[in-house]
Parts: C-alpha cells; sequence; structure tokens
C-alpha cells in the first residue's frame, strides 16, 4: 500500500468527475468531501468510492449534469430536489441553505429527495459547526439491515451525525451508522475472507454469521438491540419518508445495482447557538462539560478519554503531513478510470 498526499488524490477525483460531465465546482465538492473522509480516517467512505460514482454515471443511473432545485420552502424548511445527481452535492446545497436559515431565523431544516450516496455524514454537520451552529444530518441508504427480531433486510446502514463546535479544540462530530457494522465495512472484511463476531450480522437462515462473507450475503443486525432499529426508523422517516425519498426496500442499490437511480433521501439540519446563549457563554460551557469527560479516570490499557471528533482530527494532521494510505486494489480501480480518460496527472504514491 502506498501513500498519497491529500492534495494529489483531490486532483484525481476532481479531474476524473469532470471527465465524466460533472461541472467543476461540484466535481470539488464530491472529491472534497472523499478526501476529507480519507484524512479523518475513514477510509471505507474516501477515494474507494470514485470507481463506484464513474460506473454509476456511465450506466446512466447517477446524472453528472444535475442541478439541485430547491422545493417547498418556508423560513425554516425546504426540500432539495437532488435530480439523481451526486449526492454530495445535494447534500452540500442542502447543508448550506440550512445554515442560511438557522443564522437569519434561529433553525434550518432542510430535507433532500431524489439523490445517491454522499460518503461521510460529519462532513455536512462539520459545515453547519464552522458557522457557530450546531449541526445535524442523516440519510437513509439501501436495504440491508434486519428490523430488530427480523431476518431479512429492510433498514440501510442509516448513519447520522451531530456535530457541536468548540473553541481551540476539536468539534465534538458523531458519526456513525446505526447497524452494528458499516455495511462498506463488512464487505471490504468479506472480501479479505476475515471472521466476525455474533451480534454484527445473520447468515442467510437468520443465524448469527460467523464470516464477514456469510454476513454480507445475509443481513445486517441493527447497533444495540432495540436501540439502534429506534435510530434506523427515525433516519428513515426523516430522511425519506417526509423528502418524498424512497424509503426501506425501494431504495435503488449503490454497488450491487446500476441498473437503476437510487432516490436517497437526505435530513439536514442547523440550530443557530446564538439564539439559546451567547458564544462566549457557549465556547465556556463546551470547555467545562469537556474537562468533565476528560476527568474520568480511564479503564486499564486507556490512556486518556477521547470524545468524538478527537481521533478524525489527530489522523488528519498525521495524514495531512505524511499522506493517506490507499489499498492498492483501490488505486488500481482509480488509474482504470482515469486510463478511460486518457488522463496523464503523474502521481505517484511513496
Ligand atoms: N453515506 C452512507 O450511506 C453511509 C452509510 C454508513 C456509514 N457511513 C459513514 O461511514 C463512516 C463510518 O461509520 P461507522 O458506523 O463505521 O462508525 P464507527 O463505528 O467507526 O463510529 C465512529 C464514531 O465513533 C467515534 N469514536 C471512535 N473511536 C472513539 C473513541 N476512542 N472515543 C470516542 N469516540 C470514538 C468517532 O468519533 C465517530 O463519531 C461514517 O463516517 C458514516 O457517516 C455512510
Amino acid at each position: 500500500m502506498k501513500k498519497y498526499q491529500a492534495s494529489d488524490l483531490e486532483k484525481i477525483c476532481t479531474e476524473v468527475l469532470k471527465g465524466y460531465g460533472v461541472k467543476e465546482e461540484y466535481a470539488k465538492t464530491a472529491a472534497s468531501v472523499m478526501i476529507s473522509a480519507n484524512l479523518r480516517g475513514i477510509d471505507s467512505h474516501g477515494v474507494a468510492y470514485l470507481p463506484i460514482y464513474v460506473e454509476r454515471i456511465k450506466r446512466g443511473v447517477v446524472d453528472p449534469k444535475a442541478e439541485p432545485e430547491i422545493l417547498n420552502e418556508t423560513t425554516n424548511t425546504a426540500i432539495v430536489d437532488g435530480k439523481n445527481g451526486l449526492g454530495q452535492v445535494s447534500a452540500v446545497r442542502a447543508m448550506n441553505l440550512a445554515v442560511e436559515k438557522a443564522l437569519s431565523a434561529n433553525v434550518g431544516l432542510v430535507g433532500v429527495r431524489n439523490s445517491g450516496h454522499f460518503g461521510m455524514v460529519s462532513y455536512y454537520t462539520m459545515v453547519a459547526a464552522k458557522r457557530n451552529c450546531i449541526g445535524l444530518a442523516m440519510t437513509n441508504a439501501p436495504s440491508s439491515v434486519a428490523p430488530f427480531g427480523g431476518m431479512e433486510p429492510l433498514f440501510g446502514t442509516n448513519p447520522l451525525s451531530f456535530a457541536f463546535p468548540v473553541r481551540n479544540k476539536p468539534h465534538i462530530v458523531i458519526d456513525f451508522a446505526t447497524s452494528a457494522i458499516a455495511r462498506t465495512k463488512l464487505r471490504n472484511m468479506a472480501e479479505e475472507k476475515k471472521e466476525i463476531p455474533e451480534g454484527l450480522a445473520l447468515n442467510k437462515d437468520g443465524y448469527p454469521a460467523k464470516t464477514a462473507d456469510e454476513g454480507y450475503k445475509g443481513v445486517l443486525l441493527p447497533a444495540a438491540g432495540v436501540k439502534g432499529y429506534g435510530l434506523a426508523i427515525i433516519v428513515e422517516i426523516l430522511s425519506a419518508v417526509i423528502t418524498g425519498a424512497a424509503f426501506t426496500s425501494q431504495v435503488g442499490g449503490l454497488v450491487d445495482d446500476f441498473t437503476r437511480s437510487q432516490n436517497v433521501g437526505h435530513f439536514l439540519g442547523a440550530i443557530s447557538i446564538e439564539s439559546f446563549l451567547p458564544m462566549e457563554e457557549y465556547y465556556n460551557r463546551m470547555d467545562q462539560f469537556i474537562e468533565t469527560i476528560k476527568k474520568v479516570k480511564p479503564m486499564p490499557g486507556v490512556q486518556e478519554i477521547l470524545y468524538p471528533g478527537e481521533l478524525e482530527v489527530y489522523n488528519e494532521a498525521i495524514r495531512e503531513s505524511d499522506g493517506i494510505p490507499v489499498a492498492d486494489s483501490v488505486m488500481e480501480k482509480i488509474r482504470k478510470c482515469m486510463a478511460d480518460l486518457n488522463l496523464q496527472l503523474n502521481i505517484e504514491g511513496v
């Protein structure tokens, strides 16, 4: 495995997407979301998705020319029609709109329909956190997770994120799938022929899957039983039922169905902190809050209690300087995308 500079990978993603008809501004947006995932250590949702987006554009199930359109707008809410373009483009548009509404009217909540996979959810909540808002974001996804007690897939892995700005330290950024394991991670483990512990997935007969492959071919379980099940329902209703997007088994596949669009939905929101308390007071209280977390005695083997978002900023610092490791198998697929376009960018890893 070689390491690549973030700026080089960003250039590749931008140029490849442009080569397939995405306009420069939108290609840069999608590239920025992918690279941010890699920088933060979420390699499952970074540049590895570029060849999949390209394939979906080539097969005509993602429209590279799509322009998101704002529908049903009120002071605090809106619905964005993603027009079946790249999910990153409509989600960034929707979050910017939510932030503008929050800054002028305290809260902004924006739903998105007719969208596609949008990658790492926290990219969008951090947009809000950078502008004195609390950000929230979620998306539904292709059916792969059983409802509690079931053995058939119904929900997507339905991730959600919240971001809370913090002064002079990493923001608190919570971002995870509501399934016991993200599907992309299980797929990667299946490719590596790994075994999995009980509680992540069932095999196709409804019994605990022993290998990632069995689990990937079977059904994923919700995280923490009824709790993840409840969260998956929240995400599905907010992202899809009320936005007009496809829900549960109507959602089109991402990596295993290239015959139709996905029509996933997203839900993005921003809450203006100053509508609750002055920023200075908020930051002081957040400092005190974090101090209470940090003071807890760590269990044996743990050096320091971290808060969500801290590790990711640590990863960013290392990867900004040392480069981003990209699996050879992923780079091979990316180079194929470049070769198909005759793109010669002369980028080598170390
Ligand atoms: N777009 C989609 O359809 C989709 C679907 C599923 C997942 N995803 C993305 O996949 C990524 C991975 O999801 P996941 O479910 O595997 O996440 P995960 O299980 O790795 O959990 C990540 C969360 O745990 C926190 N965390 C990790 N270690 C910590 C520690 N030591 N102390 C405190 N907090 C800690 C992180 O800050 C983060 O908030 C996310 O970015 C998610 O948005 C996207």
